[in-house]
């Protein structure tokens, strides 16, 4: 069964739906631990609530490179085959990225590479958009920038209002990160240039 270990700063709602896909046994992996920069992060009640192991990664006491190198030794420990970010705010370190390359995934809710970043339901909706959407990407060192694995768009609908749009695109990343991931671990990757080929 394939190990992964999820990373995120805040509520925590997409790690809920990964973990309760997980948990059914639709998705066929198993959740080694929830970590998180931020020790109040929401999500990391919530993942305790299940039952997950978290971990606090000491990013504020002791900066990047030790809070880093502690996840590094505990995903070899531990034997993670994928490291899922799921709402995690920080930009992992070009060496984290390439000892693990192909094997970090994250998520983001705009149709990239339209608005990176933070707030980018906001973003998107500030502008002006009339179509917007989630994407699933491998990482890289850039700012949601890897390869993509998926990509689904929503119309934002005549008269809809930002807090609707906020729940529509959530919605959609539940089921996208967990119908991608699905696929994700029962296939073989080729990553050809910025194209990805399921095998
Ligand atoms: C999600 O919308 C996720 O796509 C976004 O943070 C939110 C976390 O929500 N990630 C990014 O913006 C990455 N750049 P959650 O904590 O409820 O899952």
């Amino acid at each position: 069964m394939t190990s992964i270990a999820i990373l995120l700063s805040g509520r925590g709602s997409n790690m809920v739906a990964l973990a309760d896909r997980c948990a059914s046994g639709d998705i066929d992996a198993e959740i080694a631990f929830v970590a998180s920069d931020k020790t109040d992060a929401p999500g990391l009640e919530r993942a305790r609530h299940l039952g997950l192991r978290t971990v606090v990664l000491p990013y504020r006491e002791k900066g990047q490179a030790t809070a880093e190198s502690l996840l590094s030794d505990m995903a070899d420990d531990e034997g993670i085959d994928w490291i899922v970010l799921a709402g995690f705010m920080r930009l992992l370190s070009p060496a984290f990225v390439n000892g693990r390359r192909g094997r970090i995934v994250n998520i983001h809710p705009s149709l990239l590479p339209a608005f990176p970043g933070v707030n980018a339901i906001g973003q998107a909706w500030d502008y002006g958009v009339t179509v917007t959407g989630v994407t699933v990407h491998l990482v890289d060192e850039k700012m949601d920038h890897g390869p993509i694995l998926a990509q689904e768009a929503l119309t934002i609908k005549a008269g809809e209002g930002l807090d609707d749009l906020e729940e529509r695109i959530h919605a959609l990343e539940h089921r996208l990160y967990g119908d991608t991931l699905k696929r994700l671990f029962r296939s073989r990757l080729t990553v050809e240039g910025r194209r990805i080929v399921f095998e």
